[in-house]
């Protein structure tokens, strides 16, 4: 890992207004476009000047003997009377892909600012690497990457040049950036944009650019809010792609995700979290067994009679024998019946004179656990 020159001061919080907050909140991990960053680290040297770390915290290569990348506990932010992070405990261990699902407004970005230490917490506990946050700000950041929820990147300059400009934001020399923005480019498949500027790239893109930037300091711990939000299918899997090198490498990997697809393809382990508390925690796989069924059938047989029937169907399913039935869900569009056997279970509802309009079996996912979890469905 390379050891970055580190600004003192706690630009964040000493730059933004807290009337601000919630903006910043809502939209990113890092707020500001680099160019304002620049602006705010520039007034920060008026007072403070750049200065190397002191030798006890200058080494800043990983501490093998930490297991863990990330230990938080009863971590809470309240703003007001409103708790966004709710007392939540949970643990990310060195080299695993950790996700947080949950839905707008759950306190995914709240959490992931706080590991940031973009924002301080109102109680609890966090250890980044063994450092807490709000007291080793500056250390933190530099062991992290950190791709926002939007991008913040600076439009005017070229891709190549946002790279290096955000290199210069950790003090790394000229000389390192030139070679370490073309190995980022290569990466991000980006190198025939080289020369472009920000404006003109697609947003699968400039999602890629994002992460290359946020890989110039060669950090242990990369958070992703959101990574692929808006992509289309093939951009978000050049970034699946992307982000299982970097755990390959043993890049420590925390996102954030409404997107369940994303969460099983990712994560290692994953929390599921909504009004700022954790739900459910464990593997993809673990959470579907303990909270699902392993098939669901959808069943749509027109809006006015979905709920009308669902009593019906889940008394004829549970008097079927071996089908595994647990249980029925109304959705504004459509009828879930959960069910171990649900193709069974289909066959049974055609012999009893029931006709859907439509009909699918499929496997149970994520989505069918927050659902069961929280009586609500994962996307608004
Ligand atoms: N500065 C603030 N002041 C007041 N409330 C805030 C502030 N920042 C965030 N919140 C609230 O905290 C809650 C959690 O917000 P957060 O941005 O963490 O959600 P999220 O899980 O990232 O949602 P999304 O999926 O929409 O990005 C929301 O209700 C939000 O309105
Ligand atoms: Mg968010």
């Amino acid at each position: 890992m390379f050891s970055p020159w580190i600004i003192l001061p706690e630009y964040a919080d000493e730059f933004i207004a807290p009337e601000d907050d919630l903006k910043r909140c809502q939209c990113d991990l890092y707020p500001i476009t680099l160019r304002e960053h620049l602006w705010s680290v520039d007034s920060a040297l008026r007072k403070l000047p750049l200065m190397p770390l002191s030798p006890e915290s200058t080494s800043l290569a990983p501490d093998l003997s930490i297991d863990s990348a990330i230990q938080a506990r009863e971590l809470t932010k309240r703003y007001g009377n409103f708790a966004a992070v709710d007392g939540i405990d949970f643990h990310v261990t060195r080299g695993e892909a950790f996700g947080l699902l949950g839905p707008n407004g759950a306190g995914k970005s709240t959490t992931m600012r706080m590991i940031a230490a973009v924002a301080s917490r109102t109680s609890g506990t966090i250890e980044v690497a063994g450092l807490d946050p709000q007291v080793h700000g500056p250390e933190v950041r530099a062991r992290l990457g950190v791709i926002p929820q939007q991008d913040n990147l600076d439009e005017e300059l070229t891709v190549r040049e946002n790279i290096i400009m955000y290199g210069r934001y950790f003090g790394l020399p000229r000389r390192y950036l030139l070679d370490k923005a073309d190995e980022l480019l290569e990466f991000a498949q980006l190198t025939h944009k080289a020369k472009a500027r920000v404006e003109s790239l697609s947003g699968g893109m400039k999602r890629r650019l994002t992460i290359a930037r946020s890989l110039v300091n060669e950090p242990e711990i990369l958070l992703l809010d959101e990574p692929t939000t808006g992509l289309d299918p093939q951009a978000r899997h050049i970034l699946w792609d992307r982000l299982f090198r970097l755990k390959e490498r043993g890049t420590t990997l925390v996102l954030t995700t409404h997107h369940m697809d994303e969460a099983e393809q990712l994560c290692d382990r994953l929390i599921v979290i909504d009004h700022g508390r954790i739900m459910a925690e464990g593997s993809p796989s673990e959470l579907i067994r303990d909270h699902s069924t392993r098939e669901v059938l959808e069943m749509r047989f027109g809006m006015d009679r979905n709920a009308e029937l669902a009593t019906a169907l889940e008394r004829d399913l549970g008097a079927a024998a071996g089908l595994g039935f647990q249980r029925v869900e109304v959705l504004p569009d459509r009828l879930l019946v959960y069910a171990e056997d649900a193709e069974s279970a289909l066959k049974h509802l055609h012999l009893g004179g029931h006709k859907p309009v439509t009909s699918l079996v499929r496997r149970s996912s994520l989505e069918d656990v927050f659902l069961r979890l929280t009586g609500r469905s994962l996307v608004d």
